[in-house]
């Protein structure tokens, strides 16, 4: 395995169907204050927010609303947490949510005592937090399974202003200090949500693994994650409260994106970088804005990352490669991933999430070009993407 590096995780995770009884061991380590980030409404429906409630209550804290969380949280709304957090003087940030919670917790948790503008600190210049700024420690409550943000430093936040949506990878010192994995809150999920998580997954352990020519034990975990993805989800999508199903994929996912299977890897991440771009101009569901450019994508690079291509193929997608050639084996991988994407029912355009022809120059120019993996694109190979996924 080639490559130095540091791991290190701090997230204590509690799983499982009795999780959300740990809230109240992890509680009593924190002030009276608590900011509890939600979406839109799904917890109110479901029943998480009274459970929710009642142990922090029941734990003498004092709740300080924080609702309305979008799906793909935008500035503004950063902006508005961190007003919430400092007139709350809040002490814990509770996300109970999905990716979207998680990711805005996190933002808030570096932003509120920012001295600076944090989108333009944070997320167009890339700075690390400063070592005196007070970061807000956060939890989680997960109730959808995808972005793996509930054990990791990322925080995806998006600006319709300028057409950006834009990820910062924050260090250890912003990974939740726990999160409750609960399988069975997930099954309230729509089947749209459901899907698009699953892609996610999948294509989290893509970017990663599409990357490197050296033997590296990071792969072989990622085949088996994939796997168990593959077969868990197929199971899930016909009958979605299967709790073995479920609950491997909720694992999966947590893996997927909490840095293991980084290690060693130089990681590509382009067709996040696409979905983004995507993200940013139409506010797609992300895992769809994902699958919907996956394809033309991994096309495109595969000459370029060819043995990887064809091992992804044997090893994942048990295609047998006698009497073929590499290139056969390889393009037969990627069909096989096709028909799994067909089944489980994700987008496979970007037309399908409001891209049209003439909005392509500017989801061009909202893309950020990464260098990681197989083939360092042009604006031009860009394009030619973005057209082959319409
Ligand atoms: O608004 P609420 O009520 O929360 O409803 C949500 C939302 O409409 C709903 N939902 C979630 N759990 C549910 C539920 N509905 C019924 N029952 C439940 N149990 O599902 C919808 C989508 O939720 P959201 O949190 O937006 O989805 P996801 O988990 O996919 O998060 C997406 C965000 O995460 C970022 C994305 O860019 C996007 O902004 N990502 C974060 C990453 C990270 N931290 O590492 C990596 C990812 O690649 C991703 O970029
Ligand atoms: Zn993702």
């Amino acid at each position: 395995m080639l490559g130095n590096f540091v791991f290190s995780n701090p997230t204590k995770l509690y799983f499982g169907e009795d999780s959300l009884k740990y809230l109240n061991e992890e509680l009593p380590k924190y002030g009276k204050n608590v900011q509890l980030v939600y979406g839109r409404g799904s917890i109110r429906k479901n029943g998480i927010y009274h459970k929710v409630a009642a142990i922090l209550k029941a734990n003498g804290k004092n709740i300080v609303e924080d609702g309305g969380v979008m799906p793909n949280p935008t500035v503004e709304k950063l902006y508005q947490g961190c007003r919430i957090a400092k007139e709350g003087n809040v002490d814990l940030i509770l996300a109970v949510g999905g990716g979207s919670c998680c990711d805005y917790a996190k933002a808030v948790s570096v932003s509120a005592h920012c001295k600076e503008d944090p989108w333009k600190k944070y997320y167009l210049d890339f700075e690390d937090v400063d070592p005196d700024t007070k970061i807000i420690p956060v939890g989680c409550v997960l109730t959808m399974a995808g972005t793996g943000s509930e054990m990791n430093g990322g925080a995806v936040i998006t600006n319709h202003g300028s057409r950006l949506k834009i990820g910062h990878v924050f260090g250890d010192r912003v990974f939740p200090k726990f999160s409750i994995l609960n399988p069975v809150f997930t099954y309230s999920l729509p089947r749209y949500q459901m899907a698009a998580g699953f892609y996610d997954i999948l294509n989290h352990i893509c970017e990663q693994y599409f990357s490197g020519e050296d033997d590296n034990t990071s792969d072989y975990l990622m085949e088996g994650l994939m796997r168990s993805l593959i077969h868990s989800s197929l199971i899930a999508i016909k009958n979605p409260e299967d709790y073995e199903a479920r609950s491997n994929i909720m694992w999966t996912a947590t893996w997927a994106l909490n840095t293991l299977v980084a290690m060693g890897k130089s990681t590509d991440w382009m067709v996040h970088m696409l979905g983004q771009a995507v993200g940013a101009h139409t506010d797609a569901t992300h895992g769809m804005t994902l699958s919907a450019v996956s394809l033309a994508y991994y096309r495109h690079i595969m000459p370029y990352g060819l043995e990887k291509f064809k091992r992804f193929a044997v090893n994942v997608w048990n295609v047998d490669p006698d009497g073929k050639t590499a290139r056969e084996v390889a393009e037969e991988g990627l069909l096989a991933m096709e028909h799994w994407m067909e089944e489980i029912g994700v987008v496979m355009n970007i037309r399908e999430l409001g891209v049209t022809e003439e909005m392509l120059a500017g989801v061009v120019e909202s893309t950020l070009i990464m260098e990681g993996g197989y083939k360092v694109l042009t604006q031009e190979e860009i394009l030619g993407i973005f057209k082959e996924s319409m």
